[in-house]
């Protein structure tokens, strides 16, 4: 058997829809290992936009079953309204969409208190507001509603009060107003008679598929520099978005993983709060901002943009274990006349090769200037045919990072693709 994981290299948003849209048709089962409906993860196909949110991006192709794995936190609605808004496009979902009984549910007053705390600025970090860290919060603290749970009325109901136990005092304190137990639960309830047929067993599924050969992808959401353990903390997320949370969040032994594939963008975008060592406020930064459209998938909200980091590349290479990265958005960097790549950081006049573990927007960064191309890239289908500067561009950072480069991405739709391989072989 093998699986292959797909992992953000940078802050999100780096193009891991696009991606394992491409790499689906190689796999029986793509299955998503982390996070909610905080990702938005964008597929084009023939000019055609679909975001998904969390239900993964193999789902366009119908010989490829997809997988929400127990890592992942789920709010029930965001589910039917994507699952339906698939329907509406003529994508059947039922017998191809599997979700974990054993992933948590995002409860309405997850998102109030996300909200509520967001508001106050001194515990704002940028959140999307989803809910995402206080249903990871429940989880951790032994006390969430998991999707089985909503299969079951009566369980749910007394669940989800001593849930409520814990979040009143929580709520009453931030000024909100408390949820009403019953309500949630009938609401919940009726959710869960909507996707009964699509809630399962599916790290069996899963573990399944390894025993019988079959190929499978592990697609991450959010990005290394965003995990709750290896990125900028707290301005991070609250799961593990790392390749090594495919194994939780999926139900996958370390052992079975055969490859990990990071996801890069041809500069660096962030969204929220938090270091960015590399941020352009300037014209330039703007420039990328309206060139390679970054304005947030789920938020809306503007991306922040700056130079290519390879200091968090080089980072995020280690911490995932890469075999290969896929590159994206390069054609968004045509038309910049010079490229500034930062090769390292400068903190207390050291000069530093890796990310220190605190400090991070302390650092100023340290640059090398490439020099830029005019040609548009859409249409290159091999490396070669790019432009010589942009050839040179990749080899830099593979030799800054010690890591070669498989795919790039050259455009948003799934055309605009050059060295598309298949990801089980290499
Ligand atoms: P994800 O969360 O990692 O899946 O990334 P998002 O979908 O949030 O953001 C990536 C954005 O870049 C989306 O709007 C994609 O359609 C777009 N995109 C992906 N690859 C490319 C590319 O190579 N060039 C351009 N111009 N846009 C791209
Ligand atoms: P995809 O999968 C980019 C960021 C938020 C915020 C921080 C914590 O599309 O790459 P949260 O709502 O998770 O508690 O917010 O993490 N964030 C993302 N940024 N892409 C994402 O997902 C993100 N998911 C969360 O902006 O800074
Ligand atoms: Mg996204």
């Amino acid at each position: 058997m093998s699986a292959v994981v797909v992992v953000g290299a940078q802050w999100g948003d780096e193009g891991k829809g696009k991606v394992v849209d491409l790499y689906a048709p190689y796999a029986h089962l793509v299955v998503r290992y982390a996070g909610g409906a905080n990702a938005g993860h964008t597929l084009v196909v023939g000019g055609e936009k679909l975001i998904l949110h969390l239900i993964p991006s193999g789902i366009l192709h119908e010989e490829t079953k997809c997988v929400v794995g127990q890592g992942t936190v789920i709010d029930p609605a965001v589910l039917l309204k994507e699952i339906r808004a698939l329907g509406e496009r003529g994508v059947s979902t039922l017998a191809r969409l599997l979700i974990s009984q054993r992933a948590h549910v995002v409860l309405p007053h997850h998102k109030l208190i996300d909200e509520l705390r967001e508001a106050k600025s001194d515990c704002a970090i940028g959140t999307t507001k989803r809910g995402i860290g206080p249903c990871y919060e429940d989880k951790v603290a032994r006390r969430g509603i998991r999707m089985g749970d909503l299969l079951d009325g009566s369980r749910l109901g007394s669940n989800l009060e001593a849930n409520l136990q814990a979040w009143r005092p929580v709520i009453k304190d931030l000024g909100g107003t408390l949820p009403d137990a019953e309500l949630i639960t009938a609401q919940y309830a009726e959710l869960g008679d909507t996707l009964r047929g699509y809630i399962g067993d599916a790290s069996a599924v899963v573990r399944e598929a390894v025993e019988s050969d079959q190929k499978i992808l592990l697609e991450g959401a959010q990005g290394t520099m965003l995990d709750i353990d290896n990125g900028t903390y707290p301005f991070v997320t609250s799961s593990n978005a790392v390749a090594g949370g495919a194994c939780a969040g999926a139900g996958v032994g370390p052992t079975h993983i055969t490859r990990v594939i990071g996801i890069a963008k041809a500069y660096t975008t962030r969204v929220g709060g938090g270091p960015f060592p590399t941020e352009l406020e300037d014209d330039t930064g703007q420039k990328l901002r309206d060139a390679g459209a970054e304005y947030g998938s789920t938020t809306g909200r503007p991306r922040r943009c700056g130079w290519l980091d390879l200091v968090a590349l080089r980072y995020a290479v280690a911490v995932n274990g890469l075999d290969e990265i896929a590159i994206t958005k390069l054609d968004v960097l045509s038309a910049v006349p010079e490229l500034k790549v930062c090769i390292a950081y400068e903190l207390d006049g050291q000069r530093l090769s890796h990310l220190p573990y605190e400090h991070i927007d302390a650092v100023t960064p340290i640059y090398d200037t490439l020099e830029g191309w005019d040609d548009e890239l859409p249409s290159c289908r091999t490396r070669s045919e790019l432009p010589i500067a942009a050839q040179r561009y990749l080899e830099r950072i593979e030799k800054e990072v010690g890591c070669r480069i498989g795919l790039v991405s050259v455009g948003p739709d799934r055309e605009d693709t050059a060295d598309l391989r298949d990801p089980f072989y290499g």
